[in-house]
């Protein structure tokens, strides 16, 4: 069964763009998961086709009306369609790797872009969004953040990944984040690759990686450490 993925946005033109190159771009070409864009603006139903307006009780900028994004919603997902609906915005839950692999696990998502300041919290509320961020920065709109999201959650898809690990080894899934890699060539500008690396004493290669992810994890993410620390204590 592939997975099945519609965005609903103001900017279809947008989609797939860097989601047709390279491993998202084959499996999609091999029927591994399909992308639809639904164009919000289509439901709106005045003379001018306005999609947003003033917000209520004042206050810069616009905000997406709930009437047309509810009717693209509808129209997008049949009655009995169970895909998770999706709304990415900066206020979401961060996006997380263990999210990615629940999505990847199910049968696709209806992924909602936001544009202007917001979205009437009455078309979140009445058809469930569930709110995603990718970080704690502004986009200007939610496509590039359901082009992450789409990216991370495509190459876990079985099928996807090929002879690639199977995910056990990369950053966040262990709690660490990654150790440092090195390839050929042997010196680079003066570098060499570490000595243990090309040992052949896989005991010992193991044990380095495990103390560099260590390492650069307790340096760069505090959050993680301290997750792991805890998690290894508790066991
Ligand atoms: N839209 C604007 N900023 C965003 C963010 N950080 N994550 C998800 N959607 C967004």
């Amino acid at each position: 069964m592939s997975f099945r993925a519609t965005v609903l946005t103001l900017y279809p033109e947008m989609f797939p763009g860097p989601l047709d190159l390279s491993l998202a771009g084959r499996a999609r070409a091999a029927g591994i998961w399909s992308l639809e864009t639904v164009q919000i603006r289509d439901f709106a139903q005045d003379r001018h086709r306005s999609v947003d307006d003033t917000p209520a009780g004042g206050g810069a900028g616009m905000v997406m009306r709930a009437d047309a994004l509810a009717r693209a919603i509808d129209r997008a997902a049949a009655p009995g369609d169970e895909r998770p609906r999706l709304l990415m915005s900066p206020r979401g839950r961060p996006l997380t790797q263990a999210r990615v692999r629940a999505l990847a696990a199910g049968t696709g998502a209806l992924i909602v872009c936001g544009r202007f300041e917001g979205v009437d919290q009455r078309v979140i509320e009445a058809r469930d969004l569930e709110e995603v961020s990718i970080g704690d920065y502004v986009l200007s709109g939610g496509e590039p953040a359901a082009l992450v999201l789409l990216d991370a959650v495509v190459r876990l898809l079985p099928g996807v990944m090929g002879n690639e690990t199977s995910g056990t080894e990369e950053s966040f899934e262990g709690g660490l984040l990654e150790h440092p890699h090195y390839t050929r060539p042997p010196l680079f500008e003066g570098r060499p690759i570490p000595d243990v690396l090309t040992s052949g004493n896989h005991r010992r290669i193991a044990e380095w990686r495990r103390q560099e992810a260590e390492r650069l994890t307790a340096e760069r993410r505090p959050d993680l450490w301290a997750a792991y620390t805890k998690g290894e204590t508790e066991q």
